[in-house]
């Protein structure tokens, strides 16, 4: 039997400081995260150099934090495992180095991760990953395709050409007057909405698994400007229901037809937007009544999270790969395979 490895993760790409232990890539031991929403809510959205403070506030802690919640010394650890990329720099930086001190410090190996692994990986820690697999990853920064034929190879099939799944989120909100960040409250309205205003579906070119988003932006403030001209107001659970089945139906249509062209074994979801109920409802019952096993990860493990980069940074560690502390924050990192 193999001896068990525990990686610690650290994530600080956009606004939550994270850490985690996980033990073998699967299992959660600690998950800490300090999220900056209630500061970053004054502002719309995230400031990057208040993003940096509240990392540098918060990393030693969670760090201990998350080492404590584990019952684990620095010693008993495999390796560090951080998001390398790609995020605000600045906050990268945070994380990075934190990293790199304490893998030198306890003379640990370091593991840059990828974010978008990140999110992918956090799918293993509930159920085991079958190949090939189809990723529909949808956050605040990315909203991709992906096929993966084993553990590190990854194939984009399709992404956005302009705004990502949460930015389109958070920008409508802001348009309806709704707090940051804007996917959870444009969530709950359609949910709880009577009615919707309808929008148009951005399909694109036949056959493309691309995204675009920033069409349907537009067109829910033209919908508001043309009614504010009228001197009417906007019915924001009727837009928000109309964005939203705009949004899912695309994603849904998109990721059935990528799933049956690939002949992927197993579908899953994974990034932020995944955590909408609207979304989640549309891609299980869409894969069930196809026959494809779907799987989408609990909410608090699609927002941005330390036990992600743990997961990938585990499956890394399996294969042998180890960064060194020449790394650097990467706010433009490609998704690269580290295997074929
Ligand atoms: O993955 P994530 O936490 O950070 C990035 O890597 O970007 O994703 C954040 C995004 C934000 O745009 C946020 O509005 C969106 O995920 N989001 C949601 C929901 N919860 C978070 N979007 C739609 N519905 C939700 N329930
Ligand atoms: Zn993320």
């Amino acid at each position: 039997m193999t001896k068990d490895s525990y990686i610690l993760g650290i994530e600080t790409s956009c606004d939550e400081t994270a850490a985690s232990v996980v033990k073998n890539g699967t299992e959660i031991i600690s998950n800490v995260v300090a999220s900056q929403i209630t500061s970053q809510k004054r502002f719309g959205g995230v400031v990057p150099e208040i993003a940096s403070r509240h990392h540098v506030e918060q990393i030693t802690l969670v760090i201990e934090e998350a080492l404590a919640n584990a019952e684990l010394k620095p010693e008993e650890l495999d390796a560090v495992a951080v998001t390398e990329g790609p995020g605000l720099v600045g906050a990268l930086l945070i994380g990075v180095n934190a990293a790199k001190a304490f893998a030198f410090a306890s003379g640990l190996p370091i593991i840059g991760v990828h974010h978008i692994a990140g999110h992918i990986y956090a799918n293993q820690l509930m159920q085991p990953m079958e190949f090939p697999l189809l990723a529909l990853i949808v956050s605040g920064g990315h909203t991709e395709l992906v096929i993966m034929e084993g553990h590190g190879s990854f194939k984009l099939v399709g992404e956005t050409r302009d705004d990502a799944a949460g930015e389109a989120y958070d920008k409508v909100a802001r348009v309806l007057g709704l707090p940051y960040p804007g996917g959870p409250q444009i969530d709950k309205l359609a949910a709880e909405s009577d009615g919707q205003v309808v929008f148009p579906r951005a399909w694109l070119e036949p056959g493309s698994y691309d995204f675009s988003f920033s069409g349907l932006k537009s067109s829910v403030i033209n919908y508001k400007h043309n009614l504010a001209q009228k001197g009417e107001d906007v019915n924001p659970f009727h837009v928000a229901a109309g964005f939203q089945a705009s949004v899912v139906e695309v994603l849904t249509t998109k990721a059935l037809r990528a799933a049956k062209e690939f002949g992927v074994k197993q579908v899953i979801a994974a990034g932020g937007v995944a955590a909408n109920k609207g979304l989640r409802a549309s891609l299980e019952e869409t894969f069930k009544t196809q026959d494809i096993p779907f799987y989408v990860p609990p909410i608090a493990l699609c927002t941005d999270n330390a036990a992600m980069i743990a997961a990938a940074g585990s499956a890394m560690f399996i294969d042998g790969i180890r960064g060194n502390l020449a790394m650097n924050g990467k706010p433009g990192m490609p998704l690269v395979s580290w295997k074929q």
